[in-house]
């Protein structure tokens, strides 16, 4: 478990590293920088619409931003209009080109599936609106100015530390059984997410200190389309029922909690013991089960934190500043490499939980007795 400290150590640290503007995780050098400093034109008015156009009620965390957004869009002055895509693409496709017609000022995209935005954000930059890709990328276009998000590459290596840890810590010696979860395949932030898990995890696959039963260790085998929980636990019955018999599976690498949480119903149908697994976002349900030592570990990504990082750089922009940038070099969406500020994620087990939910009115109490 110390390690796992040094990994939340390193994960600060790294942290600190983008923002003083030394090495990022994945070479090259990020450094303190405002992004187009020669290209923001003038501000816009103090009272302007701002368009955010969010994907689907996935998880807590999304649930959040839609009243953060909207208490925090209105306090700063801004007539905000934040929406769901509950039926999908088109329908995100068509909300945001409605804010283009409203004069949206910016547009604060949570993309459903950031690949599909590009003719609608392209009339919004036409229109003389700011994007901002809200913690997914949008993909082959430049129509994005910048990208807010916790670095979500990062949250793949914490996963994948904590599984290592969380195996030693509780299954005793290798090698150890398990299998792989990878989040939705439209939602740009599961190939990071899965990248930077396998960055950690494939070397142990390699020398034999992890056996992935099943076989499937691409992330087309193991994606789980619309991060439905459902589907999730499906593929886990299957992959029990076939491939298991009286084996038993020491640890699951999960994405986020909802498909953690799936993951550890299928097992416990099964009758078998247990597994390590992972999470992210902190729901209340998966803080419950780490508490109660069942889910091994999630990721802390305060909402709270990304909306209001989110809402400040609006008001740089309505300003005619620059916005705030402290990473240049490792989100490339497939025609430009993005502008980014990047928040840290923080790993979470029943050991530290406390420590860092305490300024967390929802969650501290769950970590109290
Ligand atoms: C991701 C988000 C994660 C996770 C997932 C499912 O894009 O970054 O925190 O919640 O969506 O909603």
């Amino acid at each position: 478990m110390k390690k796992l400290t040094a990994a939340l150590v390193a994960a600060g640290a790294a942290g600190a590293l983008l923002l003083s503007g030394c090495s990022s995780e994945r070479g090259g050098s990020s450094t303190e920088e405002t992004a187009g400093s020669s290209e923001s034109g003038g501000g816009f008015a103090a009272d302007a619409t701002i368009g955010v156009a969010l994907p689907q009620k996935t998880s807590e965390n999304w649930v959040l931003a839609e009243q953060l957004f909207k208490d925090g869009l209105s306090e700063a002055g801004y007539n905000p209009i934040v929406q769901f895509a509950n039926s999908g693409v088109t329908e995100q496709q068509n909300q945001i080109q409605a804010m283009t017609e409203q004069g949206a000022s910016v547009i604060v995209v949570g993309a459903i599936d950031g690949s599909q935005l590009g003719s609608q954000l392209e009339a919004a930059v036409d229109s003389g609106a700011h994007v901002i890709a809200y913690d997914r990328l949008v993909k082959n276009t430049d129509a994005v100015d910048m990208y807010v998000a916790f670095d979500n590459y990062q949250v793949g290596v914490l996963q994948g530390q904590a599984l290592l840890e969380g195996l030693a810590e509780r299954k005793g010696e290798g090698p150890y059984n398990i299998e792989l979860i990878a989040g939705s395949p439209d939602d740009a932030n599961s190939t990071p997410f899965f990248e930077g898990a396998m960055s950690v995890l494939q070397p142990k696959i390699d020398d034999g200190t992890l056996v992935v039963v099943s076989g499937q260790t691409s992330f087309e085998q193991v994606a789980t389309q619309g991060w439905k929980a459902e589907n999730a636990q499906k593929r886990m019955d299957t992959i029990l029922a076939g491939s298991y018999g009286s084996t038993e599976l020491d640890g699951v690498l999960s994405p986020n909690d909802t498909l953690g949480r799936a993951a550890l119903t299928s097992v416990a149908q099964a009758g078998k013991e247990t597994p390590v697994v992972t999470g992210q976002d902190s729901e209340v349900e998966s803080v419950k089960s780490i508490m109660a030592g069942e889910q091994y570990s999630t990721i802390y990504k305060d909402t709270r934190e990304l909306v209001a990082q989110t809402i400040k750089e609006i008001q740089a922009l309505q300003k005619g500043e620059d916005p705030e940038i402290n990473d240049t070099e490792s989100y490339d969406n497939g025609v430009k490499v993005v502008p980014s500020f990047l928040l840290t994620p923080v790993i979470v087990t029943k050991e530290n939980a406390a420590d860092v939910y305490k300024d967390d009115d929802t969650l501290a109490p769950l970590t109290q007795g």
